[in-house]
């Protein structure tokens, strides 16, 4: 989704700048552009596909020290050289980016219309720059501060003023937004890795926060305009900027992370066969935990996925009713919020506008705030009242992969140490949980041995127009996340039954050739999913079924079938192991048909607005 970058200093701004750009291409745009300013005046290029593209016009641009530049991700407004940002007001002194979405946007445009503006583009954005040209009192921070408070909606803004030279004034509001400080000079950046090269120490703002930045300082105040003193955080030397280590793309780089990814979620948190939290990893004392009437687990996409496998460990471990929830439902479906309920939000980025406004009304209804996230200083990591970070390693990829699996683990030692908590679970069967989990590593590492089979099936996928996933209980959890992996980036139609509904419907849609894709890890249900899969197989349905070896016995499959085995564990923790060839299976089609991987049309890795 969008990206914003601001630089003040002495370099040359606009080449610095749109290479902190590319650092943030991952996110998903589809137009890009930068402006600078110096003692001429305010200089814009920006045009619509690839920052390559952006690049060339780059000489159009005198060597200014100022400058500000954003990757758009259209909402207001088709991709188009015209909606690109930065905008400009009538005069061209103002020119701003924004991140998020002004809500009263039709209002404000006929408003400035009638009073004679000339607004060139269809974005929501422009009219920022025309409010700020009508009441620029001479001083552009306040005159930013005044007009936010006419708008509706979410945003981050960086604005600069041709009467101002050596200051950007940037805007937060429910669109994240951080300072980078730097030796003589200092950035904005609307995420981390932008900056991460020139440096690590960073201010985040927060909603409601107005601030100068010039080469020398950053003045920061808050909405009711009184001056706000923060200290910088410094950032942990191994934060990575994110590199492909040699991998064809990130996905598949990721893919291969997911050992060490699950072992750096696990291991320091597993000790004496038991799972140990930290308080501020948790926060709820023993009786608190004790008292616990109720968990949602709410999120978007993949991270959803992975809060419907924790209900069933939280509710099948602890004992405690649990709801997974789509934050987008979750905000405006009146949830009923029993006294004692924790609310755990996942969301990877932590930036989700849609789970952060869902927590929001969690805790107006009186929740307790756990998150997820594989983002420290995100929004969400600052919103929770205790944060358990994944520690998966940056995810580049618009796809989820390493983010999934490691946010499973984290519901699973929630549910183990929730278990132990109340007294469900005996030492002897934490023990064993606790054994299993500190295996997953070394069972990921062995999924990862069915590449090559795995490539092979999917030469044979990459022309289906539908393709089907089924599971029972955790594996039809499974097979849902399978499936969004496969339509997000092969484009094929892809959709996940529970393999006990295919005969209420759905099995009128197989026919000879069509592909079926059964996940098979729980011995309770692989009977029961092997008569499921001999219905689609008397109707000429091809098999590929992906599970451990016990549960794959249960099934016949002859010479057009595939049979992908994976290693056995508890079945609330197969998702971790047989996500692997699933997410795989995605990439070689994708990489078949040739689609852009990491970065798959209309989708973006962080997706800041509703
Ligand atoms: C996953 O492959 C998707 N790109 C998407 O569903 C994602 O999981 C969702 O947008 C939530 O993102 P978050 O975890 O950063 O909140």
């Amino acid at each position: 989704m969008c990206g914003i970058v601001g630089y003040v200093g002495t370099k040359e701004a606009a080449p610095l700048i749109w290479d902190a750009l590319l650092r943030l291409e991952y996110r998903g745009y589809d137009s890009s552009g930068i402006a600078v300013l110096d003692g001429q005046g305010i200089s814009t290029v920006k045009c619509k596909g690839r920052l390559s593209d952006l690049k060339a016009r780059l000489r159009e641009l005198p060597a200014a020290t100022l400058g500000i530049g954003h990757t758009r991700w259209a909402t207001h407004g088709v991709p188009s050289d015209r909606n690109a940002h930065p905008h400009r007001d009538c005069t061209g002194n103002v020119v701003l980016v924004h991140n998020g979405i002004i809500e009263n946007h039709r209002e404000l445009r006929e408003r400035l219309l009638k009073r004679g503006h000339r607004i060139e583009s269809e974005t929501d954005t422009e009219l920022v720059a025309h409010l700020i040209e009508e009441e620029y009192d001479g001083n552009l921070a306040s005159t930013v501060a005044h007009v936010s408070r006419e708008l509706e909606g979410s945003m981050a803004f960086a604005v600069i003023h041709a009467s101002e030279p050596g200051k950007i004034v940037v805007y937060r509001d429910k669109n994240p937004l951080i300072i980078g400080l730097g030796d003589g000079e200092n950035f904005v950046a609307s995420d981390i890795p932008a900056i991460l090269p020139y440096t690590r120490k960073v201010i985040v703002l927060n909603d409601g926060e107005c601030a100068e930045v010039t080469r020398d300082g950053i003045l920061i105040k808050d909405y009711s305009g009184r001056i706000v003193h923060r200290e910088p955080v410094v950032l942990d030397a191994r934060a990575e900027a994110g590199e492909k280590g040699g991998y064809e793309h990130f996905m598949l780089k990721e893919i291969f992370e997911q050992p060490e990814a699950l072992s750096r979620a696990i291991s320091a948190r597993i000790r004496y066969d038991r799972v140990i939290l930290e308080e501020e990893e948790f926060g709820l004392s023993a009786d608190e935990v004790k008292c616990l009437d109720k968990v949602y687990l709410v999120a978007c996409g993949t991270a959803y996925h992975a809060g419907l496998v924790g209900k069933m460990l939280i509710e099948r471990l602890a004992g405690i009713p649990a709801e997974a929830v789509l934050a987008s439902e979750f905000r405006y479906a009146e949830p009923i919020i029993p006294r004692n309920t924790l609310c755990i939000l996942l969301s990877q980025s932590g930036e989700t506008l849609d789970t952060i406004a869902a927590a929001r009304e969690a805790k107006k209804r009186g929740a307790r705030l756990l998150a997820i996230t594989n983002s420290a200083l995100s929004s969400l990591a600052r919103e929770a009242d205790n944060v358990l970070y994944q520690r998966a390693g940056i995810e580049i990829a618009v796809a989820s992969t390493k983010a999934y699996t490691t946010q499973v683990v984290c519901l699973a030692l929630i549910s183990v140490y929730l278990g132990r908590l109340r007294g469900v679970l005996s030492p002897e069967t934490e023990r064993e949980l606790c054994a299993e989990l500190v295996s997953l590593p070394k069972k990921a590492e062995a999924a990862l041995g069915v590449k090559d089979e795995i490539e092979k099936i999917s030469s044979e996928l990459f022309d289906r127009k539908d393709i089907f996933f089924i599971g029972r209980g955790v594996d039809y959890l499974t097979a849902m996340e399978g499936q969004l992996k496969l339509k997000e980036i092969s484009y094929i139609h892809a959709e996940a039954y529970a393999a006990g509904e295919l005969k209420h419907g759905t099995l009128a849609l197989i026919e000879p050739g069509v592909t079926v894709v059964a996940v098979m890890n729980d011995p309770a249900l692989s009977q029961k999913t092997a008569s499921n899969i001999m219905e689609v197989k008397a109707r000429g349905g091809r098999i590929i079924a992906v599970g451990s070896e016990e549960c794959l016995l249960a099934v016949h499959l002859d010479g057009d079938d595939a049979r992908v085995p994976v290693p056995a564990t508890y079945p609330l923790f197969s998702p971790v192991v047989s996500m692997i060839p699933l997410q795989l299976l995605a990439y070689y089609v994708a990489k078949r048909k040739e689609t852009d991987i990491d970065k798959p049309k209309n989708l973006a890795k962080s997706v800041t607005v509703e």
